[in-house]
C-alpha cells in the first residue's frame, strides 16, 4: 500500500453505498453519543473530524448547535459526496485529504479539537502513526483528541466478533487495535493524559474511545 492509497470504508467486505446501514449494527448511536459528551465542543471551537466517512460523527456534532466550526476530511471523494449530500446544506466543511496531511489541509495549529471513528483500525501501522503525529501537528497545544475505534479486545466473545472487521480490512492492520496498541501509539505522537474513557460491546467487537490531550 503506498502512502496515498487508503482502505475505504467497509474494506474487502461491500461498496461503500451500504455503509451507513453496516454502521448502524455497531451501537453508533450509543458511541457517538458518547463521543460527542467527550468532546464537549465550545463556540468558536474548531473540531475536525479526521476520516469522517458518510459525515454521521460531524453532523452530529454540528446538531448540539455549540457554534463550533466542524470539518469533515477524508481521503475517498465519494464518502465526502455522501457526506455532503447527507448534510443538505448544514454549515459543516467537507474536504478530501488523507489524514496523514491534515497540517497541509488545514494549517498546523489550527484547530481545538480532533475527533476520529472507526478510522485507525483500517490503517497499515505506519499509516496510523503518521496520522497521529498529523493529528498533534493540526492541534493548537492543550488541544483536545477524541478518537473512537476497535481497542483491546477483552473477551473471547468480544475478539471472535472483531473476527468480522477483520475479515473485511485484513488482519495486518487491525490485529494491533485488537492488541490494545492505541493508546501508546497515542502518546507516542506526543499526547499526554491518554486515557481509555470507554469501552462499548457490540456485535463487531468492542469500540472504546480515547482521550488525550496535545502538549
Ligand atoms: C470505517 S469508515 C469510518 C467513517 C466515519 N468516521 C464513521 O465513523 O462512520 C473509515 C473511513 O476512513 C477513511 N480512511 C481510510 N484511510 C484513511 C486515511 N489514511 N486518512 C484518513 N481517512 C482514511 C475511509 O475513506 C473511510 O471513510
Amino acid at each position: 500500500m503506498t502512502e496515498r492509497e487508503f482502505t475505504p470504508a467497509l474494506g474487502r467486505f461491500a461498496p461503500t453505498r451500504f455503509y451507513d446501514l453496516v454502521a448502524s449494527v455497531t451501537r453508533e448511536r450509543l458511541w457517538r453519543g458518547l463521543v460527542v459528551g467527550h468532546v464537549a465542543a465550545r463556540a468558536d471551537e474548531v473540531v475536525v473530524d479526521v476520516g469522517c466517512g458518510t459525515g454521521s460523527l460531524a453532523l452530529l456534532l454540528h446538531q448540539h448547535r455549540t457554534g463550533a466550526r466542524i470539518v469533515g476530511v477524508d481521503p475517498d471523494r465519494d464518502m465526502v459526496e455522501r457526506a455532503r449530500r447527507k448534510g443538505a446544506g448544514a454549515p459543516v466543511e467537507w474536504r478530501v485529504g488523507m489524514g496523514d496531511s491534515l497540517a497541509e489541509i488545514l494549517g498546523a495549529a489550527s484547530a481545538d479539537v480532533v475527533v476520529s471513528s472507526l478510522v485507525l483500525h483500517q490503517c497499515p501501522m505506519a499509516m496510523k502513526r503518521a496520522i497521529l503525529a498529523a493529528m498533534a501537528a493540526v492541534l493548537r497545544p492543550g488541544g483536545r483528541l477524541v478518537v473512537a475505534d476497535y481497542g483491546l479486545q477483552r473477551t473471547r466473545a468480544m475478539r471472535l466478533a472483531f473476527r468480522l472487521v477483520q475479515m473485511a480490512d485484513g488482519k495486518p492492520d487491525t490485529q494491533p487495535n485488537a492488541d490494545g496498541a492505541l493508546p501508546g501509539l497515542i502518546a507516542e505522537a506526543g499526547f499526554h493524559d491518554v486515557r481509555e474513557a470507554e469501552v462499548v460491546p457490540t456485535v463487531t467487537g468492542s469500540i472504546s474511545i480515547y482521550t488525550a490531550r496535545r502538549g
